[in-house]
């Protein structure tokens, strides 16, 4: 597909290629708004069309049901769909994810288990540009638990990068973390290789799959990886605050427990017994009552993911990305934006970052012309681009939308 770019230079032949999309019927399936132009998917998903439905089906079997819903497959809910999203997105065989709390409150407690399995080791590393909520749990686990945070620096655009890191682990190093594709660049890490050098040293490696799972192909089993969490509103279209993921490789699992012994990570909670015994298998991640309005949402959300396939859904995020860099290359260059995502797709995620001092007021410039980005600080504009509903004349309008923007400030 990538020869087809440097004809996509007119919008004309961007129209060719939404034509020639064999994704182009999936954008059907979700509720659009055709008086904006999103790209912002990446931040908050699209709503599946299958989602409303399923959501109205549930509603109503809440009022007909009641509690017995419980008994008619909602307490399977968080393993179900788990499954399905290891399969369709996570590259990870059954019994190894499970939906639960928030991505932070997921990210909280596979840290602590994995900090809890390497005692007497006093160091985290992570890098300095992880994602807020990371650093922070991390920092808060450090301070909690006297342990010292290791900062691994570096080129703010690009990603944790493997041979610095090795620099910064040894016998000490209890647990390395990282987001697999940066929410700022796009940047993809090195998962494998990275697992390696920390298992080699003895750590436990922690993922934040957020701007990976969906958009990217993911192959976890095959990585080695020990513990991953993701949020499900982005390219999995579950909706705001939609629960979050869990992996725990299967030969870990006995080995961990997580913090908040709830009563659904009991073996056996409807005994309602003293003491807490933690239940086998993923289970045990569990805390408390399943959000079973925002599992069915993910469950529609990852179904549409696996009818596409996530081949499919990585070979256009990378057109995309590709169409886009070319455009900003072309226009957007001499007007002072710089292309701040990998140029090699291969180490790119579904979105592109392009930086200008002037970002923030650029941002709300295109919001006010009906193109939907965001803002990262300091000076980055992102442009998401889902590739179930992204079109690549929307690539094409939204660097035109830019343009546009930046010549008003001539
Ligand atoms: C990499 C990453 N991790 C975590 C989060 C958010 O965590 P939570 O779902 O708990 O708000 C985001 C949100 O954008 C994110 O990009």
């Amino acid at each position: 597909m990538t020869e087809a770019l440097p004809a996509a230079r007119s919008r004309e032949a961007a129209a060719e290629l939404d034509a020639a999309d064999p994704l182009r019927e999936f954008r059907e399936r979700f509720i659009i708004d055709h008086r904006v132009i999103y790209l912002d998917g990446n931040s908050l998903g699209a709503l599946p069309q299958a989602s409303t439905e399923r959501l109205a089906r549930l509603v109503a079997q809440w009022g007909e049901r009641g509690v017995r819903g419980w008994d008619e497959g909602w307490l399977e809910l968080p393993l179900e769909i788990g499954d399905r999203l290891g399969s369709a997105a996570l590259g990870a065989a059954p019994g190894q994810v499970v939906i639960g709390d928030s991505t932070t409150v997921c990210f909280y407690k596979l840290a602590c288990a994995a900090l809890d399995a390497r005692p007497g080791r006093t160091r985290i590393l992570t890098d300095l540009d992880n994602f807020p909520t990371d650093r922070y749990v991390l920092e808060g686990l450090a301070e909690q638990r006297g342990l010292e945070l290791v900062w691994l620096a570096g080129d703010p655009f690009a990603g944790p990068d493997p041979d610095a890191m090795a620099g910064h682990l040894d016998d000490r190093t209890a647990l390395v973390s990282f987001s697999h594709v940066s929410y700022r660049s796009a940047h993809i890490a090195d998962m494998a290789r990275i697992n390696a050098l920390a298992h080699d040293a003895g750590a436990l490696v922690l993922w934040d799959l957020s701007h990976s799972a969906g958009s990217v192909p993911l192959a976890l089993d095959a990585d080695g990886t020990d513990l991953a969490v993701g949020c499900t509103y982005k390219y999995l279209n579950g909706g705001p605050g939609a629960p979050a993921y869990m992996y725990v490789r299967r030969d870990r699992q006995p080995e961990l427990r997580q913090p908040i012994w709830g009563w659904l990570g009991r073996r056996d909670p409807f005994e309602m017994a003293p003491g807490y015994e933690p239940a086998a298998g993923m289970r045990r991640f569990l805390s408390g009552t399943p959000p079973i309005l925002g599992l069915v949402a993910v469950d529609e959300g990852v179904r549409i993911v696996a009818e596409a396939g996530i081949g499919p859904i990585r070979g256009k995020g990378i057109t995309l990305t590709e169409l886009a860099i070319g455009l900003a290359d072309a226009r957007l260059a001499p007007l002072g934006v710089s292309v701040a995502s990998p140029r090699d797709a291969a180490w790119r995620g579904a979105h592109v970052a392009l930086a200008h001092p002037r970002a923030r007021e650029l941002c709300a410039r295109l919001i006010e012309a009906g193109v939907i980005p965001d803002f990262r600080r300091p000076d980055v504009i992102r442009f998401g681009f889902s590739p179930l509903t992204t079109r690549f004349v929307d690539a094409w309008d939204g660097i035109a939308a830019l343009n546009d923007a930046l010549a008003d400030f001539l």
